[in-house]
């Protein structure tokens, strides 16, 4: 897992969301530690209550891009290298100031001496810059992110077009099973038509958080509900009645987690990442449980580690669960890497 971003040139352009007012970070007083205490509003979104000159502004960019040439890839984590955290850091300024042209003062959506801090956890804890700033582009969506939600991956995003493909797709029932930041929920829920919904669950207390502020962001709550409780334990209601499935779970060896990228391993949430002794823990879990869930003819699409988890799966859907399940398929990502396992219960 890579952590990658959108460029600001290519972003969407800011939403108005007002929604949740009170959660706005607004006061002009300092925060300390700007990661306690998170607002789920993203930096690039909050108000402009704080300010100061174009020297110490220009003091701070100098020191920030002689920490970020100062950084080198660790080459046993595919760390990022200082190019990379220095387009990072002008994004970052990017989300944080606004200039004006007739005046020696900068006004800043963050204090001044809470950059300094984001900056060194970016590159001296090597923090994820999405946690830094609040949101991770997602298709056409900016997504809040904090820390205790993944950080959802662009491969991520096929999953709503391998979903939106099936037949019947927009006035379906569908679940989103540990649904993060509700990414692939309410990719689908924007994309179904006036009788399709989904319902999201997660176990995680706070991404059953920050995927009710994202639904709600988009205005979506009439298409997508959010459920906390563990797989297919706050489905039982719709058992059975289900138009298709959709996961990307945890499916990391457990024993591989020390060894991933810092940015990942040390401060994306063990939870989100851990899939048991082998990695497929869970997915095998959501295999087993898919067959009473789906109705006849629904639809699964399960993301994977890669290929050898995606065959292992597939064979155990064709040999194992057979009777249940048909039309199995192993589908690549953007790098020919066979990520998903779509299906269909029979
Ligand atoms: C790899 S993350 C995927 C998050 C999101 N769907 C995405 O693609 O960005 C796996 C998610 O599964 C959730 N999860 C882990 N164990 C779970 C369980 N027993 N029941 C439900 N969700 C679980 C985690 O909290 C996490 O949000």
């Amino acid at each position: 897992m890579v952590i990658t971003r959108v460029p600001l040139s290519i972003r969407s352009p800011p939403l108005p969301i007002p929604v949740l007012r009170q959660n706005l970070h607004c006061s002009s007083s300092r925060n300390p530690n700007p990661n306690q205490n998170q607002t789920l509003t993203p930096l690039f979104l909050r108000p402009l209550t704080h300010s100061t000159t174009t020297t110490k502004l220009s003091s701070f960019h100098h020191w920030a891009q002689t920490l970020a040439r100062s950084s080198f890839p660790n080459p046993d984590d595919a760390g990022v290298d200082s190019s990379h955290l220095l387009r990072e850091l002008s994004w970052l300024l990017q989300d944080t100031t606004s200039t004006s042209s007739d005046t020696d003062t900068v006004r800043l959506r963050a204090h001044l001496d809470d950059l300094y801090s984001l900056w060194r956890q970016r590159v001296e804890e090597r923090k994820p810059f999405q946690y830094l700033v609040g949101n991770e582009h997602w298709r056409d969506l900016v997504l809040v992110v904090r820390e205790g939600v993944l950080i959802p991956r662009p491969e991520t995003e096929l999953l709503v077009d391998l979903a939106s493909e099936v037949d019947g797709f927009r006035e379906g029932l569908w679940a989103d099973m540990g649904t993060g930041t509700g990414a692939i929920a309410a990719g689908i829920g924007r994309e179904l038509g006036t009788g399709g919904s989904v319902i999201a669950t997660d176990v995680s207390e706070t991404a059953v958080e920050v995927a009710r502020f994202n639904v709600k962001r988009y205005g979506l709550e009439d298409k997508v509900e959010i459920r906390q409780g563990s797989w297919f334990d706050p489905l039982q209601d719709v058992k059975g009645r289900l138009t298709g499935l959709i996961s990307n779970p945890p499916y990391i060896p457990s024993s591989h987690i020390s060894g991933l990228q810092a940015e990942v391993g040390r401060h994306e949430p063990r939870l989100a990442l851990d899939g048991g002794e082998n990695g497929m823990q869970h997915l095998v879990h959501l295999c087993e449980g898919s067959a009473s869930a789906l109705k006849a003819g629904g639809f699964f699409a399960f993301e994977t580690n890669g290929d050898e988890q995606t065959e292992f799966i597939a064979d155990l859907m064709k040999t194992k669960w057979g009777d249940f399940f048909c039309n199995i398929k192993r589908v690549p990502d953007f790098a020919g890497i066979k990520r998903f396992l779509t299906g269909y219960r029979r």
